[in-house]
């Protein structure tokens, strides 16, 4: 995801600083080329060892000199901060105290972090981390607004309790947020403006209150289309059956439980979407009836019992037929044998622009996997058959090929 691209991260003297340790964790998992640049204070929370060893770089703690490390002359050390700032791609300044945020509002320059910042030109996200009163403080709120207005990107504190013992706002964000922000600087917008509903996971469908009929899926699949989308700048409703899963951060989620829940959200959604994205596993049938009090042992003398079930909606056959011109309908076909026979008939008998057809029940491939190998079948005849690849890669190519498909149905 961050793959050739050189990240600043910025680390001021506040509590959170060890935060800023997974930060950097995941920045180097999404294969960044992490530099740190510390200010002297935050040495004092963690040591520069730690940020030299997980960054595999070396680590920014003053102007002319290297201090501790030895491994800069002071004439090398002079240009370094010119050099970091020309290489970033971004820099992101967590946690950043009130100290740093007037210097950089105000254009002081007295120690590497301030330093190089002057000479910064690409994005930059700040992340406030201190005290509430402080973080309320109106020369502080004056200098975010300075910073905002010169093109910063200011991530919001979370509130709860803090060190100091006081309650309020001027958490650092958990690092997964302030990565996922992060990212979001590198995708391109083409899918601004574009309305996008996408369901995902499996449905239950209940027996008595205690028991249901559902199936593998972990939703996992569809949460990367609804974390592409909206990373790429689509307006998304997720409309999701149970699962293990965060909903992605910027989603409009939309929990269900049933098939018939989800078909309800679906058809309610679906006039003010765009395109719509049909990832979930819904069970095809459901108990005929539903018990209101659990099912006892001891009613059924017999040793075994008979459930009668009847069909669910099919949801997406639903959809394809009432879909307008100018909308996108996907959706995906799980299959365990004869791929390609059977993910063409249900593009066909649902009426969809596309399906993806994958292959589950195999290691790597399918439900609760991280990876997934898929085909895409197009209304076209064309097929595009992929790689093994991990879901979230698997998303992005859906969503290139559904974004050169919308614009050429307009
Ligand atoms: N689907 C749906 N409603 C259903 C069943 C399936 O909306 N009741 C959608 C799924 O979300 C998926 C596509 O139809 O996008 C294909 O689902 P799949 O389970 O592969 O096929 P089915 O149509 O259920 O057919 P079968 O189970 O016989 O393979």
């Amino acid at each position: 995801m961050l793959k050739n691209k050189t990240i600043i991260l910025g680390v001021c003297g506040g509590i959170a600083a060890y935060k800023s340790v997974e930060l950097l964790r995941l920045m180097k998992k999404a294969g960044a080329n992490v530099k740190v640049a510390m200010t002297r204070s935050a040495t004092k929370f963690v040591g520069e060892t730690t940020f030299r060893v997980l960054s595999e770089n070396d680590v920014m703690t003053a102007l002319f000199d290297f201090e501790g490390t030895g491994t800069l002359n002071s004439q090398e050390a002079s240009v370094q901060h010119i050099e970091w700032a020309s290489q970033a791609d971004a820099v992101v300044i967590a946690p950043a105290t009130a100290n740093i945020i007037g210097k950089l509002a105000n254009g002081i320059a007295d120690d590497a972090l301030s330093t190089m910042m002057m000479a910064v030109t690409s994005p930059v996200i700040i992340c406030p981390s201190m005290n509430t009163h402080m973080y309320e403080n109106r020369a502080v709120q004056r200098n975010l607004d300075i910073l905002e207005q010169d093109g910063m990107f200011i991530l919001e504190p979370g509130t709860g309790e803090l060190a100091c013992k006081t309650s309020g706002a001027g958490r650092l964000p958990e690092p997964a947020l302030i990565f996922d922000r992060l990212v979001k600087i590198f995708y391109s917008k083409d899918f601004t403006g574009k309305n996008i509903l996408i369901s995902a996971g499996p449905t239950r469908e209940a027996l008595d209150p205690v028991r249901y009929i559902s199936n593998h899926s972990s939703g996992k699949m569809g949460y990367a289309v609804a974390e592409a989308a909206e990373k790429r700048g689509g307006l998304v409703t997720l409309v999701s059956g149970p699962t293990a899963l965060s909903p992605p951060v910027g989603v409009n989620f939309v929990p269900v439980e049933s098939a018939r829940e989800m078909a309800d959200a679906m058809l309610e959604l679906m006039d003010n979407a765009d395109i719509i994205i049909k990832v979930a596993a819904v069970a095809d049938y459901r108990p005929l009836v539903s018990h209101e009090n659990k099912i006892k042992k001891r009613d059924n003398p017999k040793s075994s019992i008979s459930i009668e079930l009847t069909e669910n909606p099919d949801i997406l056959k639903m959809l394809g037929k009432k879909k307008q011109k100018h909308q996108f309908l996907a959706g995906f076909a799980a299959e365990t044998t004869n791929l390609d026979t059977n993910a063409m008939s249900k593009m066909e008998e649902k009426n969809l622009d596309m399906i993806v057809g994958n292959i589950v029940g195999v290691k790597g491939s399918g439900f609760e996997a991280d990876t997934n190998k898929v085909k895409f079948f197009f209304r076209d005849g064309t097929i595009d058959d992929l790689p093994l690849m991990e879901k979230a890669q698997v998303a992005h190519m859906l969503l290139d090929h559904i974004i050169s498909n919308v614009n050429f149905k307009k």
